[in-house]
């Protein structure tokens, strides 16, 4: 692990009504009320986030979005602002999810106006990148990495961007069980780093890059033991309180 503080953060996906994330905040608090070395999100869906930004309130939790849109206002059905989200206390945002890229069809354009309206509203972003299963085996992975983090930035300066933090997520990885090889990782990692020195080698120091894809108490201490992997975004283990405890604790 790096001098860069972990962050580990719980992407909730489509789960969990307001009374089951109730059950999962009261179990949770009490879990990582120690764990002062590490940066903990949950990112809940739309409907559940202002009361778990007021159970969370005083914690050592923060409180993500899974999506906003990059507009203050307008004609955007079933869209959400980062007003909207800044409004109830929500300390920041996931953007460029993979499922979001794939199914809703989210452009890198649209992920990097996104990603700047969200630092203009105070929102901290979590960019989230990564190759599918056949652009691996095509050898394409550094070109779809470049070509998302590069676009993605485009629309910040280069002095914001140790606010935002980049997850690796490997398509192949996620909700699949197969985990990336730590070797796989460290190495998109490292690539990511050296992509964002390209704005400013300084800032490339201080930004965050998590891994994401099948994170497990089980694989977390190689994950994190990596030295350009600065935490985690879990999807399926952050639904119980227990094993995102347990991945808090790797962590710090
Ligand atoms: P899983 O941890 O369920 O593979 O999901 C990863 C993910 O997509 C987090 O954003």
């Amino acid at each position: 692990m790096s001098a860069r503080r972990p962050l580990i953060a719980g992407n909730w996906k489509m789960h969990k009504t307001v009374a089951e994330a109730e059950a999962f905040i009261q179990r949770l608090l009490p879990l990582v009320y120690a764990s002062d070395a590490a940066d903990v999100v949950i990112c809940p869906p739309f409907t559940a986030l202002a009361a778990m930004v007021d159970s969370a309130r005083g914690s050592r939790v923060q409180v993500y979005a899974q999506n906003m849109h990059h507009a203050p206002a307008g004609a955007f059905t079933g869209e959400i602002s980062a007003a909207m989200l800044t409004e109830i206390d929500v300390d920041g945002v996931i953007l460029g999810h993979s499922e979001r890229r794939e199914l809703c069809g989210e452009t890198d354009r649209a992920v990097a106006l996104k990603l700047a309206a969200a630092l203009d509203a105070g929102l901290e972003p979590i960019l989230c990148v990564g190759e599918t299963e056949a652009e691996r085996e095509q050898g394409e992975t550094e070109r779809k990495l470049r070509h998302q983090v590069q676009e993605g930035l485009s629309k910040i300066g280069a002095e914001r961007l140790p606010e935002v933090a980049i997850a690796y997520e490997p398509i192949w990885a996620i909700g699949t069980g197969k985990v990336a090889e730590p070797e796989q990782a460290q190495d998109a990692a490292a690539f990511i780093r050296a992509l964002v020195a390209g704005r400013s080698p300084e800032q490339a120091q201080r930004l965050r890059i998590l891994y994401g894809g099948s994170v497990t108490p089980e694989n977390a201490t190689d994950l994190l033991a990596l030295p350009d992997i600065d935490g985690a975004l879990v999807g399926g283990a952050s639904l119980d309180a227990d094993a995102f405890a347990a991945i808090v604790g790797v962590a710090s």
